[in-house]
C-alpha cells in the first residue's frame, strides 16, 4: 500500500540540483526545476547505475554514464540507449520537507 514519506527538507534540494534519497526500501532522486520538486528511482533503465550521479538539464535528468535521457517530470525515457521510462513518484511540499508517495 503505498504511503506518503518525508524524504529531505526542501532546503537540501536546490533548484538544479539532484539528491539521492532512500524512501520506503528503494534509493529515490530528487529532482528541483525551478522550485518544483520531482522524484523518480535512483536507477537508470538502461543499466541500473544511479541517475543521481548524472546532470539536470531543464526537465532532463541526463544519466553520467552513457547519456540516456529522461524527464524528471513523468520519468519517459528520451535518449538512447534507454528504451524504457523510469518510475516516477508523487511529490508534495509540507511546510518545507519534500515528501513522497511510496
Ligand atoms: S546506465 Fe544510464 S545510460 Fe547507461
Amino acid at each position: 500500500m503505498a504511503e506518503w514519506i518525508k524524504v529531505a527538507a526542501l532546503a537540501d534540494c536546490p533548484v538544479g540540483q539532484l539528491k539521492s534519497v532512500p524512501a520506503g526500501g528503494e534509493q529515490l532522486v530528487l529532482a528541483n526545476v525551478d522550485g518544483n520538486v520531482y522524484a523518480l528511482l535512483d536507477r537508470c533503465s538502461h543499466e541500473e547505475y544511479p541517475l543521481s550521479d548524472g546532470d539536470l538539464e531543464d526537465t532532463d535528468l541526463v544519466c553520467m554514464y552513457h547519456g540516456a535521457r529522461f524527464d524528471v517530470r513523468t520519468g519517459k525515457n528520451k535518449a538512447l540507449p534507454a528504451i524504457r521510462p523510469v518510475r516516477s513518484f508523487p511529490v508534495e511540499i509540507r511546510e518545507g520537507d519534500v515528501y513522497v508517495e511510496v
